[in-house]
């Protein structure tokens, strides 16, 4: 017998995606649930790993630098320079973490204290609030607007208090797909001026954007950037959420902090994968660039399929997610209309209301994921058209 053991996350079970890739497998259902591509990372860079793993007499299968290979640190810093502007220093701003997920855990431990509040803005993704809850802080949820999501920022206001430590963003959003503006950032940094609220931006779909939009990260914002936490993945970039490589850009006052959590949560991470990575950044900056036509075509595609079904939804503008309304279909809640989906129609779905603190009570919304072959997509349409 154990002693009695008052959980420190009593709420918290398995996560959505485990939830419904399982239910997926079990009943042979296309899994359009998790957010993954079914497609391999780009050969050159799975060659370069196996090749850095090879490499004899050096030190490349051991621990590398706490915060990071200072070439992987370094072409980070070529890339944020090219893409926002923001000259981060690769000895002092950046660190390597185990994929954004580790980034997010080590910036929230870092920042909150017992008794702080954390502002989320719902539909949030999974991982912020137990984070929040063990570093004994607790989330404020602001809901995003309906219907495109933008943030409602006279409700953001009113949510700040003299107990609000940090505001999480997370644009291009998970599971949404809106963006920010350039004004949209302009107006968060009037409402954070005055006050002692951090940010920690979630931009690990910073790569996909469509329809000739551009992303404007929170690094692009200097006086944004000051306050600021931003996170990215490299597991998202290059198709290899597996590899769990990612990192946090910081000013150096926030980084020290950061580091310090990141030290004993992860200390290092694999050291193959990184070298791979900077090289791969070297090699192939188009590869970032390419990126919003590769997924574009994705999304299009599959809306034309999807056009075709009786699902009413609105061309993602960003990440790899589509969302599509089902009230044509059935009037079930999106919990149980994503379990019949995989059940009975052989395709697996994210409900969107396991992601807010108050879902709203009569959407009827459920998110697929199309970072997929078209032969996947085609076969999960085909089986869409029949609901
Ligand atoms: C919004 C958001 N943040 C963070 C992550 C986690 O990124 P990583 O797989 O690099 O840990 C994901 C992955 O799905 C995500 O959708």
């Amino acid at each position: 017998m154990h002693p009695p053991i008052d959980s420190k996350l009593p709420r918290v079970g398995t996560t959505i995606f485990t939830v419904m890739s399982r239910l997926a497998a079990e009943h042979g259902a296309i899994n359009l649930s998790q957010g993954f591509p079914d497609f391999e990372p780009p050969a050159r860079l799975t060659e370069l790993a196996d090749h850095h793993m090879r490499q004899r007499g050096g030190a490349g299968n051991q621990y590398a630098p706490m915060t990071g290979l200072p070439g992987l640190r370094e072409a980070i810093a070529a890339k944020v320079a090219e893409y926002y502007g923001c000259r981060a220093n690769p000895d002092s701003d950046i660190t390597v973490a185990s994929g954004g997920t580790e980034a997010l855990f080590c910036a929230i431990q870092a920042i909150v204290r017992a008794g702080d509040e954390v502002i989320l803005l719902d539909p949030a993704y999974d991982s912020y609030e137990p984070a929040i809850t063990l570093a004994g802080g607790s989330a404020v949820h602001v809901p995003l607007l309906r219907p495109g999501f933008g943030v409602d920022w006279q409700r953001l206001q009113h949510a700040i208090s003299p107990r609000t430590r940090l505001l999480v963003v997370n644009f291009p959003h998970n599971p949404s797909g809106a963006t920010l503006s350039r004004g949209d950032l302009d107006t968060l940094a009037g409402l954070l001026r005055d006050t002692p609220v951090f940010v920690l931006a979630d931009e690990v779909y910073e790569h996909m954007l469509f329809d000739g939009r551009s992303h404007h990260s929170l690094l692009s914002h200097a006086e944004l950037a000051e306050r600021s936490f931003v996170v990215s993945s490299f597991g998202k970039t290059y198709h290899a959420t597996g590899w769990k490589v990612g990192y946090c850009v910081a000013p150096s006052a926030l980084t020290q902090e950061f580091r310090k959590v990141h030290q004993f949560v992860q200390f290092v991470v694999a050291t193959p994968l990184q070298a791979a990575i900077a090289d791969f950044m070297r090699e192939h900056p188009e590869h970032s660039r390419e990126l919003p036509a590769f997924y574009q075509a994705k999304r299009d595609y599959f809306a034309r399929l999807l056009g075709a079904t009786r699902l009413r939804f609105e061309p993602a503008h960003s990440t790899y997610f589509q969302l599509v309304d089902y009230s044509a279909v059935s009037d079930l809640p999106d919990v149980e209309f994503a379990r019949l989906l995989t059940t009975r129609h052989g395709v697996a779905a994210i409900p969107i209301s396991v992601f807010s603190a108050e879902a709203v009570a009569s959407e009827r919304i459920v998110r697929f994921c199309f970072a997929k072959h078209e032969a996947t997509l085609a076969a999960a349409a085909e089986k869409l058209r029949l609901l």
